[in-house]
């Protein structure tokens, strides 16, 4: 038996400490090492992995202080199938999660993370959702054997000493993370530069606040503030205790006249958060400013007046690179111009990175995203379709002043967008909070080529939060319908729409910067400004009621086609809804179905 590694406490917190000495017991580290979220405890881990091998460093004048992984391509995205929620009682973690009994779990985890650190360093990394200011963040704290993840955390959230201070000597209130990337090392071993399990278990329990994770060292499955936490587990907290957390973008818009209000976007995985959160207006639009408040998290409150505030629980972006271009996405161009991770792009001959679609012209050669040489003819992608880049957010040009705001910022409006080629319009204002609950509860994007399997498949996603609401869909949708009374001023809601598309596979709308011209008209909206035309679905801008400065190639007649509503093929569609949502059962409320009932009669009264 080897001795313990020594343990330098930074905190005199007696539930830290049982906790760390616990996980260390169990998981037998070789060293133990307490981030402090300094500078140079960050330079120190870089420098370490670039020895190893899992970091390649990026040619310094092209893309200053910043590096490269490439990683298993058996571990390249969050893995739903192997995600679990382990509440008491299977009814709610609902249909919508896989539910595993609680101790029968633990006795399965037990011999998993047995000595699963071996030969490798323990980091422990406190971290903060949330500004370490406000009320409503929440303390957590990850135990890994994965130096990627301790760089990845600091770049993703408030990280490091401060975090001790915050939480306190006393305090039980911190949720325990354990993430071991399952691949222990005997004592003459050398390791590989991404460790990883073939075997993975991504394990939330709800009641107890913990996270265990296992096999996987790749982003929301080994960075566990964010989905696991600032979504499953934050969700179930949220339920409990009367807020949301939920997959959204949140945006401050201002007009010329230096009027400003914040809107949250909720649409799914790859359907354009990161691009919506730091949109660019196009020239016509001089004067109007779109700040960042965050791109993919938001956690939202009734504050004392009545309205809904947002705070972004995260404080670094993990953006899906391919598609991300100067033309596509300026602003994101500007923040990943230094001091980013980048995982499983392509490199250039000259140390820079490549994905698809970062240029018109494709480089000549590359390494690839698995370490091999790429030529345009190659016939493979040269960066895998969800790689990403991992940057703080202190570098987004268009940050919103308001972004450490202890109590967030007021939301005017929520938007629910998918990824939809037919039937769904280009936007609409929903006439009620039920409507928009519904639009959310029916949300659905296609698969596209980036994804694995077949592609238009159409795959609901409820709020955008499918895989990733902690409790069972029907009570979250009653949760919702809940914010629906005297004392909540509630923001408008508005259904959208970029993608699509006409009989030969053509985008019907521009969409990126563009999208402007929708937020410029759900902007007016909102202050009562905007004109707009009732239909089914709610109420639609007519042609004349956006502005076309700069796109005036755009015809009324693809207008319409954006914006109809096919009415026999929407009762289809209707029934497709149905169907999902008689999957949520007995907890489905019954305000959805009466929503749904009421626009059935107006399809079939307003058939041509
Ligand atoms: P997650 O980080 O997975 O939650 O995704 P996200 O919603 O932040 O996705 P992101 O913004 O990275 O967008 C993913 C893809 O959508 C990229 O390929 C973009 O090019 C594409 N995209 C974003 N906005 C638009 C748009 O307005 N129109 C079209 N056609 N594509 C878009
Ligand atoms: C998503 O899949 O919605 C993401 C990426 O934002 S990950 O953090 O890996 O879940
Ligand atoms: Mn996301």
């Amino acid at each position: 038996m080897k001795p313990q590694p020594a343990l330098n406490w930074p905190t005199e917190n007696i539930h830290v400490r049982r906790f760390v000495q616990e996980i260390v017991e169990l998981c037998e580290p070789s060293e133990v090492h307490f981030c402090d979220g300094s500078e140079d405890e960050d330079r120190r881990l870089l420098e370490q992995m670039v020895q190893r091998g899992t970091l390649k460093p990026l040619n310094p004048k092209l893309r200053p202080n910043s590096y490269l992984a490439l990683s298993d391509p058996k571990d390249v995205a969050r893995v739903e199938d192997r995600t679990f929620v382990c509440s008491q009682d299977a009814v709610s973690a609902g249909p919508n999660n896989n539910w595993r009994d609680p101790s029968e779990m633990r006795e399965k985890m037990q011999p998993l993370f047995k000595g699963s650190m071996r030969g490798r360093t323990l980091y422990v990394v406190p971290f903060c959702m949330g500004p370490l200011a406000s009320p409503y963040s929440i303390i957590g704290v990850e135990i890994s054997d994965s130096p990627y993840v301790a760089i990845n955390m600091k770049r993703m959230t408030r990280m490091g000493q401060a975090v001790w201070q915050k939480l306190g000597t006393e305090s039980t209130d911190f949720v325990r993370c354990v993430h071991t990337v399952g691949a222990p090392l005997a004592d003459d071993q050398v390791d590989v530069a991404w460790p990883c399990n073939a075997e993975k278990y991504i394990v939330h329990y709800p009641e107890t606040r913990e996270i265990w994770s296992f096999g996987s060292g790749y982003g929301g499955n080994a960075l566990l503030g964010k989905k696991c936490l600032a979504l499953r587990i934050a969700s179930t907290m949220g339920r409990e205790q009367g807020w949301l957390a939920e997959h959204m973008l949140i945006l401050g818009v201002e007009n010329p006249q230096g009027e400003k209000m914040y809107v949250t976007a909720a649409f799914p995985s790859a359907c354009g958060k990161t691009n919506f959160a730091m949109l660019r207006p196009p020239k016509a639009f001089a004067g109007w400013k779109i700040t960042t408040v965050g791109d993919d998290i938001a956690w939202l409150r009734v504050g004392e007046d009545g309205r809904m505030y947002a705070i972004n629980p995260e404080s670094g972006f993990f953006g899906v690179a391919p598609g991300t271009s100067v033309s596509t996405n300026p602003i994101c161009m500007e923040t990943i111009q230094r001091d980013t991770i980048f995982t499983n792009v392509a490199m250039t001959e000259d140390g820079d990175v490549w994905w698809e679609g970062m240029t018109g012209e494709k480089p000549a050669r590359l390494t690839d995203w698995q370490g091999q040489e790429w030529t345009p003819d190659c016939g493979r992608l040269a960066a895998h379709p969800n790689s990403r880049f991992t940057v703080s957010m202190k570098q987004c040009p268009s940050l919103d002043s308001d972004f450490e705001n202890a109590k967030g910022v007021p939301i005017s409006a929520i938007i629910f967008g998918g990824r939809r080629a037919q039937l769904v319009p280009l936007v609409t204002e929903l006439e009620s909070w039920t409507a928009g609950v519904y639009f959310g509860a029916t949300l659905a994007s296609e698969t596209t080529a980036a994804a694995a399997g077949a592609t238009g498949v159409v795959r609901r996603d409820p709020l955008a939060m499918l895989p990733f609401c902690g409790y069972d869909m029907g009570s979250y949708f009653k949760h919702w319908l809940s914010f629906d009374r005297k004392d909540v001023k509630l923001p408008a809601v508005f259904g959208v729409n970029w993608f699509r598309r006409d009989e030969n596979g053509k985008f019907l709308w521009p969409g990126y910067s563009e999208n402007m011209r929708v937020l410029e008209w759900i902007f007016r909206r909102v202050k009562g400004q905007a004109k707009g035309r009732p239909q089914a679905l709610g109420t639609a801008p007519g042609f004349e009621d956006l502005n076309w400065q700069g796109l005036e190639a755009f015809s009324a007649a693809a207008f319409v086609e954006l914006n109809k509503i096919d009415h026999p093929a929407w009762q289809a569609e209707l029934k497709e809804h149905r169907e999902f949502l008689s999957r949520f059962g007995e907890n489905l409320p019954h305000q959805l179905m009466a929503h749904q009932e009421s626009l059935n009669h107006k399809l079939i009264d307003g058939e041509p």
